[in-house]
């Protein structure tokens, strides 16, 4: 079952996060409260998943991939504390508690979400996090950058921001999704496979087309969800797209062919991994739990 798999995970790369979030001194412990605050919370922890899986689908370890793990969770929960803020989606509700710019306050959360995302970069390039060779470090560092920045999660937030209230094409959409969300999930599975030590060009280029399919896959499920589901499974405000009026799959195509869609996304990643063996079956799981998940 996914959920046996994923506490494995979540137990791995909390321990290793944990470690990463330990205030150096009493004047940085306010900090470090808001940074803590901001990642040990409960989230699904579905993108060190993607790290685990895909290293293990190669044969590899996953204490090969701790720092690529932390790295992508990190960037993630830094990504959720700045879209939280009150100039961007003004949300109050995040993983069932306050956001953390309501447990603290606005300045906190911008340096907080500034912090987490510097102490990602410093993961992914810690030798004992990454034991793997210097080059594939800096491999990975350039992955996560091109995936984090404004060619990926930043950019697509910048488009989503100016859609608000706009009728934007099914393209720009697409196109804003695969930004904000498909980058970091692409980064998880391609951060994953070089930890590995062991991905040749064409499992690569399998991988690569499984996590586009299942990053799109998966924020045209959290676009469903915000319709679908209530707050209290979410542990976030259901509905907040709808009141901000935010550029959605159900709010293009419809409830009943954004579900379609995203069942035709999960189809494309399957076919994607025809060539892998059982080693891949977690990474298959995951697929068919991102369109079926309830929150
Ligand atoms: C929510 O991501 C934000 C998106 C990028 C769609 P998750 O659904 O992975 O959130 P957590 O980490 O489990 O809270
Ligand atoms: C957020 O998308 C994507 C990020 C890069 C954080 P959403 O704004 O839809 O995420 P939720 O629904 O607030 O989790
Ligand atoms: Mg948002
Ligand atoms: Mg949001
Ligand atoms: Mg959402």
């Amino acid at each position: 079952m996914i959920s046996d798999y994923q506490h494995f995970c979540q137990q791995h790369v909390d321990g290793a996060l944990e470690q990463l979030l330990q205030a150096p001194s009493t004047e940085l412990q306010p900090l470090y409260a808001a940074m803590h605050y901001s990642v040990m919370n409960g989230g699904k922890r579905i993108r060190p998943l993607l790290v685990f899986a895909s290293c293990q689908a190669l044969g590899g370890e996953v204490q090969q991939a701790y720092g690529a793990a932390c790295a992508v969770e990190l960037i993630h929960a830094y990504s959720l504390v700045h879209d939280d803020l009150p100039a961007m989606d003004n949300d109050d509700l995040r993983r069932g508690k306050p956001t953390t710019h309501k447990a603290f306050d606005e300045a906190y959360a911008i340096l907080a979400g500034d912090a987490l995302q510097s102490l990602a970069f410093y993961a992914l390039g810690d030798e004992q996090l990454s034991p793997i060779s210097c080059k594939q470090r800096l491999d990975m560092l350039q992955v996560l950058a091109t995936a984090s920045g404004a060619a990926g999660m930043v950019g697509g937030q910048a488009i989503d921001l100016s859609s608000v209230g706009q009728s934007i094409s099914q393209d720009t959409l697409e196109l804003m999704h695969r930004h904000k969300t498909g980058a970091l999930i692409q980064a998880s599975v391609r951060l994953g496979a070089i930890a590995s030590s062991a991905a040749t060009p064409e499992a690569l280029t399998a991988l690569e087309q499984y996590a586009q399919a299942i990053g799109l896959a998966f924020q045209v499920q959290d676009d469903i969800l915000d319709v679908t589901s209530d707050t209290q499974t979410l542990g976030k405000q259901q509905g907040s797209d709808i009141e901000h009026d935010k550029p959605t799959y159900p709010a293009l195509l419809g409830l009943d062919a954004a579900q379609a869609y995203a069942y035709a996304l999960r189809d494309q990643a399957l076919a994607a991994l025809t060539d892998f063996d059982q080693g891949a079956d977690h990474l298959r799981k995951l697929a068919n739990y991102i369109v079926s998940r309830n929150h």
